[in-house]
């Protein structure tokens, strides 16, 4: 299970491997489909929809004949979602388009459920995005967006990372955290954006906001002999080939600026998360790495009055 869309450079592109199959159980998106009334949606806006999986995924929940839009700004990532869809037997549900989320190419009130996965923790401005997101729902249909508290995995420690020094916990926490508020600062989203969506929603002047997390850990257990663990042993490897940490070192140091960090203090930082993860790679290969793979994925609901 490889990350057939590793090579492209869109700056996506290295999330939309094997592991995003991996991310829910479909039993649990169940449980929300009956909550949140799924049975009554005939069509759908996937809003950031990448190669699709998302809206593809919430297909399976929605009665039969729905037709299910999606939009993103890379022209590229549209065509990729339009060849799953077919792949999938979901072509004559789906329709693929380039459009930007800040200003959405449909009419007010145009669809019963418009959704989201992974798309406000990359835009400058979140709250335009909801609010544009809020005026394509009609009037009693749903907004549902899934955005992760991204900055909590750092804490979230495993067989290898429980033994280090509180220091070096913190430090690659204190890195993330300085980084994730860089890259917010610079327009280029916020990672831990999640914490934020239930307001955001709120304060678009939707009603009933709800708030899940979910269900689904990813842990790695030897002998890591799962397609699930596979392919997120695909992606770590994947990372590391490409000198990657949760960005390329080049951003990491621009985020780190813009975040407050000092520059005379960056190179031992990235010393530091370099080193951790060279442990965690030798501990997968002598079989002593296990972890519980948790993180924060809030699924955030609300209706248009
Ligand atoms: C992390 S991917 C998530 C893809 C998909 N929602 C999923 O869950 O698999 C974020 C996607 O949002 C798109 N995107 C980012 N900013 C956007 C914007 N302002 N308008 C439209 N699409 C955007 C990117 O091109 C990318 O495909």
């Amino acid at each position: 299970m490889t990350n057939q869309y590793r090579t492209q450079t869109s700056h996506s592109a290295e999330y939309f491997g094997g592991t995003r199959d991996y991310w829910w159980n479909i039993d649990f998106l169940g449980l929300i489909a009956d909550r949140l009334s799924f049975k009554q949606i005939g069509s759908v806006l996937d809003v950031g929809c990448g190669v699709g999986h998302w809206g593809q995924l919430l297909a399976r929940l929605l009665p039969q004949d729905p037709r299910l839009d999606g939009v993103d700004r890379d022209p590229h990532w549209v065509e990729q979602a339009t060849a799953r869809a077919a792949a999938r037997g979901l072509g004559h549900r789906c329709s693929y388009s380039v459009s930007t989320a800040e200003r959405l190419r449909f009419e007010d009130a145009s669809f019963d459920l418009v959704t989201c996965q992974t798309l406000l923790i990359h835009v400058a401005d979140p709250a335009a995005v909801v609010a544009e997101m809020t005026r394509v729902v009609r009037p009693g249909g749903l907004v549902l967006a899934s955005e992760p508290n991204n900055i909590s995995s750092a804490l979230v420690l495993n067989s290898v990372s429980s033994g280090r020094l509180p220091d070096d916990i913190l430090a690659a926490a204190r890195l993330q955290l300085l980084c994730e508020r860089g890259k917010a600062a610079l327009g280029e989203g916020n990672n831990s954006i999640g914490d934020l969506v239930p307001g955001l929603l709120a304060a678009s002047g939707l009603v009933d906001v709800r708030v899940y997390l979910n269900d689904k850990t990813n842990p790695l257990i030897p002998p890591y002999d799962t397609a699930e663990q596979r392919a997120m042993l695909e992606e770590w490897s994947d990372m590391k080939s490409r000198d990657f940490w949760i960005w390329s070192r080049d951003d990491t140091y621009r985020f780190f600026l813009a975040g407050g960090g000092r520059e005379d203090e960056f190179d031992r930082l990235w010393a530091t998360v370099t080193a951790q993860g060279d442990e965690l790679t030798k501990a997968v290969a002598d079989r002593s790495y296990w972890g519980p793979g948790a993180s924060i994925q809030y699924l955030v609901a609300g209706r248009r009055a």
